[in-house]
């Protein structure tokens, strides 16, 4: 896992694993903000829960985000409001917003240390041609309560056209939110496991999920992984990106104050500053791709730090790290009861996902302990919505059938292994197999299959982050071939080679 600025000012944690059959009323996989906050709010609720986490608490994903909080979307609530009705863009400004008041009360209930702090959000443009888009959002947040301010001039070293601010959204350190809050769910009702992948799930009355060392009985299982982990027809609804962070410390010490947004996300990324004890930094988050689909020649951590060179006087760069997400053919996440009776879902968060795995958290409580609440039918997981998600998704799954169609003889990256240098891995095809070889810093081979063991398409080399990446629907795996994150459960086929080709 790279070191983010949040894990490296998070407490590390120290849960056993599971080592010991047992069995609960909810298995919760994944203990990243989704996970750990539903375990909180269910355990409090007189469930007896279990969290299973394949590395640490709060390491994940959770630990490789913005740390920003707001009501807002990245996709625009206008287009919300465009494409469903006022209903569902109400639910959508609510919840997220409750969502963000129940992650304030906590900090403040059991004082966790993570520099929880309200901060406005702005969404600038720096040409006059997305003044359109300003006015618009503008129009929409204000229909649903937000209190925005139009501004001409924004404290920031470039020029911008027009601006929007929203006061009172907020940032703070997720790892260390998460951390903090998994130490007051322990208990009697919720058994923490660290080091505990879920290997596999028996589906049945109650489920049973598979660990290296134990396994476990649950009625009703979470899939808290950011995306479901197993094959699910959802996966055809939401599509894996990456994109890119640098914690940088400036020479000047003029950070901006607030959560900026520009309207031309794909060539400005976006910039926050964060205060530790160790001063301040300024965090620039961007230029993302399709998972699996990066330009091999391009260095998107350099590309940053050049954009972040052309306005800022940076001093150095501390941290860097870069983060997946999903989106969702229709610009909503799925949250609810999948296909698959007693097994939920939380997905398709976009770059949203702190606040919208809060807000899952809220309506698991509410679905799991038989309350009803009013968001879950606007995110329910079965939806299907063919008309709102029409373009989208035929783009989408049209990209994900070129990268299965890629599986033909003779696309191999070398030839031979001999070809691949020190800390690099490429695709070779022996037999007509094709394999996923690395060669470590030591120069020592490691050898997998290279097809993924979500649904059979083929891994790319990531060279930015030494990872083998699936294009289809985001498993990424580390050189060797463990599964680091995405829908796939095992690791890559290992192979022995006996001699170098
Ligand atoms: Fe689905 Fe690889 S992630 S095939």
């Amino acid at each position: 896992m790279p070191e983010t600025i949040w894990r490296a000012k998070a407490a590390k944690t120290k849960y056993p694993s599971l080592t010991e059959d047992t069995e609960v009323d909810i298995a919760i996989v994944g203990g990243g903000i989704t996970g750990v906050t539903t375990a909180y709010l269910l355990s409090k609720s007189g469930q007896k829960v279990a969290l299973l986490e394949s590395y640490q608490v709060g390491c994940g994903t959770t630990a490789a985000s913005t740390g920003n909080l707001y009501t807002m979307v990245d996709t625009r609530l206008h287009h919300v409001q465009a494409k469903f009705d006022n209903e569902t863009t109400a639910v959508v400004a609510k919840s997220r917003s409750a969502a963000v008041d129940l992650i304030e009360s906590l900090v403040k209930k059991y004082e966790i240390p993570c520099d929880f702090k309200r901060q406005p959000w702005i969404l600038y443009t720096e040409s006059g041609e997305k003044d359109e888009t300003i006015k618009k959002e503008k129009k929409t947040l204000e229909n649903y309560g937000l209190d925005v301010q139009e501004l001409n001039s924004l404290a920031l070293p470039f020029k911008t056209e027009l601006a929007i601010k929203v006061e009172n959204q907020a940032q703070f350190n997720p790892s260390s939110f998460v951390t903090g809050l998994a130490e007051k769910t322990e208990s009697e009702n919720c058994r923490i496991y660290e080091n505990t992948p879920v290997h596999h799930i028996e589906k049945g009355e109650p489920h049973v999920l598979h660990t290296p060392n134990a396994k476990i009985k649950a009625s009703k299982v979470i899939l808290a992984t950011h995306t479901p982990k197993g094959v699910y027809a959802l996966q055809t609804a939401i599509y894996p990106y990456r994109e890119y962070a640098l914690a940088v410390k400036l020479k000047s010490g003029e950070y901006p104050e607030g959560i900026f947004w520009s309207t031309d996300s794909k060539t400005h990324p976006s910039l926050r500053s964060y205060e530790t004890e160790e001063g301040k930094f300024l965090i620039t988050v961007g230029y993302h791709h399709k998972v699996g689909q990066e330009d091999p020649d391009k260095d998107y951590f350099g590309d940053l730090e050049k954009n972040l060179r052309r306005n800022y006087d940076v001093e150095s760069v501390v941290y860097k790290w870069s983060a997946q997400h999903y989106k969702s053919s229709d610009g909503l996440p799925f949250i609810g009861e999948s296909t698959d009776d007693n097994i939920f879902v939380a997905t398709g968060f976009s770059t949203d996902g702190l606040t919208y795995g809060v807000v899952s958290a809220m309506i698991f409580r509410d679905l799991l302990t038989g309350k009803s609440n009013n968001w879950a039918e606007v995110y329910r997981a079965k939806r299907f919505t063919p008309l709102k998600s029409a373009k989208t998704f035929i783009k989408e799954n049209l990209n994900v059938m070129g990268e299965y169609l890629k599986d033909i003889p003779g696309k191999e990256d070398a030839e031979r292994f001999s070809e691949i240098k020190s800390g690099e891995g490429k695709i070779v095809e022996i037999k007509d197999e094709k394999l996923a070889v690395h060669r470590n810093k030591e120069g020592k081979l490691h050898v997998c299959s290279a097809v993924c063991t979500h649904m059979d398409c083929i891994v790319n080399w990531n060279n930015n982050e030494k990872t083998w990446d699936c294009p289809c629907h985001g498993s990424r795996f580390k050189p060797t071939g463990e599964v680091i994150e995405g829908p796939a459960f095992s690791p890559l086929d290992k192979r022995q080679i006996n001699s170098e080709k």
